[in-house]
């Protein structure tokens, strides 16, 4: 286990980026996070060919979905549409009808649980099978079967509505993680934010495993020595911190996890009781959407710990700011000149690979196919 850390400094200490990010107001900070980047380079002068990894990744928020709701979205390089049926379950097809094409995220309506097309009025199941053709007695029978290019299988968790996507259409082997504190009474609300990093999935997620970079991008007084463990689709990591409040110095204990490639969640725990559940959703590439959602157990945050439960938030997006500055220009280096410090950034890509599949699998495995443990 690792020795303990001030992490008050990550919040006081200039650090080398800084210069990008002090001159911005809260709403200019807002904006920043999700503006595209001036004179940003393409991922092919980057270097970025990494593959899209599979997982379940977030659609939006449950609350954003409401009954008979249907919303246009764009992840994996893809149209996609998802709507909430009648039953109240959401689905997530490819937005392209399959009859003449038209894109059903945008007057596309919701008809009992199915979709209706806005163009002839089909209407499509959640495995994209046509149902139902208002102006004809029969249904093409391959339009029967599931015809849409893909249906993305759909589940709701923690407040958020989450899509299986694996660019060779298996299915899930593991179940999207489920928190207990999401929507119990005695936690909050959810306090979102969210970025979009014009960076990989991975690169992001390398993030944890990149020791020297809390001294430099962040200002942490010391690395911390994070002792992260790999078990299947899981990965996870425990460090012991002292924060300073003005009450004095609270040990505490943060753990962090990453669920599949697209399910990180940071908890915290003897300083304010903290959960912060995260979607990492891919939408090419080189660019991924980030959401950051805080609940905070109520005693805490209304009680003597509350300067401290805001204090952690600010301090949790101020460092995804500070990452952010970097990943949105950064090149990817495919063999990293490692050396003794840098963390187990080898080992992290490692495990990362186990979410890449087909012929992107094999180009990153030369052909040794391995399975996602349960
Ligand atoms: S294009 Fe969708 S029903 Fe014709
Ligand atoms: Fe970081």
């Amino acid at each position: 286990m690792s020795e303990a850390i001030d992490i008050q400094d990550t919040r006081t200490a200039p650090v080398l980026v800084w210069d990008q990010l002090k001159d911005l107001d809260k709403q200019a900070l807002e904006r920043w996070r999700v503006d595209p980047v001036a004179n940003g380079r393409s991922a092919e002068e980057r270097g970025i060919d990494l593959p899209m990894p599979f997982g379940w990744f977030a659609m939006c928020y449950s609350d954003e979905l409401t009954v008979g709701e249907v919303k246009p979205l764009y992840y994996f390089e893809k149209e996609l549409v998802v709507w909430r049926g009648e039953d109240g379950q959401p689905r997530v097809l490819d937005a392209y009808c399959p009859h003449l094409g038209a894109h059903m995220g945008y007057g596309g309506k919701v008809d009992g649980n199915n979709l209706e097309c806005p163009f002839h009025s089909w209407r499509w199941d959640g495995e994209g099978a046509a149902m139902e053709i208002p102006y004809s007695k029969s249904i093409p029978p391959n339009m029967k079967k599931p015809a849409c290019e893909r249906a993305y299988p759909c589940q709701e968790a923690n407040g958020f509505v989450w899509a299986w996507y694996h660019p060779d259409n298996e299915q899930p082997p593991y179940e999207p993680v489920v928190f207990a504190e999401v929507g119990h009474d005695d936690w909050t609300e959810y306090e979102k934010y969210e970025w979009i990093v014009y960076g990989p999935m991975q690169t992001i997620a390398e993030n944890g495993a990149d020791s020297a970079h809390f001294t430099y991008i962040h200002g942490v007084a010391d690395n911390p020595n994070y002792d992260i463990t790999f078990d299947g689709h899981r990965r996870e990591a425990k460090v012991h911190v002292k924060m300073g409040t003005p009450q004095g110095t609270v040990d505490g204990t943060i753990a962090y996890g990453v669920d599949g490639s697209g399910q990180p969640w940071t908890r915290f725990t003897g300083m304010c009781e903290t959960l912060l559940v995260s979607g990492v959703t891919p939408i090419a590439k080189d660019v991924t959407h980030l959401r950051f959602a805080f609940t905070q157990l109520k005693e805490d945050r209304d009680g003597p710990k509350g300067g401290l439960a805001k204090a952690i938030i600010k301090n949790i997006c101020k460092q995804l700011d500070q990452d952010k500055v970097v990943w949105d220009r950064q090149k990817y280096i495919e063999s990293p000149p490692l050396c003794a410090g840098d963390g187990p950034i080898n080992d992290f890509r490692n495990f990362f690979r186990q979410f890449y599949a087909g012929p992107e699998w094999e180009k990153y495995h030369g052909g040794i196919k391995r399975n996602v443990r349960r």
